[in-house]
């Protein structure tokens, strides 16, 4: 197992990963989602690779001010091994050497596995509401 930077030809595994942790939503684009991540200069897609294959994903980005981590992604098949664990540890690394004094996530209404994790690993909840909207047909 090794946690490395994705790259443009990993693109389809990731996806398939992403559909199989159900992590996709009809109004995302997750192979739009990973290309951009990869090709930017402020981001990444981090991966855990088996001899199998990719197991598990993290994405993280630095917008200027805050780190952001999406995609946490494990297989099914290989959950509560420490893998999440370590591709957050992975994503942290990452923020921190670029001077990014702290990381922050979203977790989707209901997703109480999810929050069980955060909460183990020391991720507190934020007294913040998420706002947002699409910006396609803004102009
Ligand atoms: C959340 C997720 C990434 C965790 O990955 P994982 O590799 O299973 O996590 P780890 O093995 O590193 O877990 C570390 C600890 O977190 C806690 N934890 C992990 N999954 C948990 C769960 N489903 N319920 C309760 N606690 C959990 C446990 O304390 C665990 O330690 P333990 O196994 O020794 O008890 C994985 O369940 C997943 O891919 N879920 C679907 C996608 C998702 O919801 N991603 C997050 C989007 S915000």
């Amino acid at each position: 197992m090794m946690v490395r930077a994705a790259q443009a030809k990993d693109q389809a595994a990731v996806v398939a990963l992403w559909q199989a942790c159900d992590l996709t939503r009809p109004w995302n684009d997750p192979a739009a989602d990973f290309a951009r991540a990869v090709a930017g200069p402020n981001s990444t897609v981090m991966v855990m690779e088996a001899v199998a294959g990719i197991v598990g994903s993290v994405m993280v980005g630095d917008d200027g001010h805050r780190g952001w981590v999406y995609y946490l992604a494990v297989d099914p098949t290989a959950r509560r091994t420490g893998l999440g664990q370590q591709l957050m540890a992975a994503a942290e690394d990452w923020l921190m050497a670029r001077g990014c004094p702290k990381l922050q996530l979203m977790v989707r209404d209901g997703n109480t596995a999810a929050l069980a994790f955060y909460q183990e690993l020391g991720l507190e909840p934020q007294a913040v509401v998420t706002l947002g909207r699409f910006l396609e047909n803004k102009r």
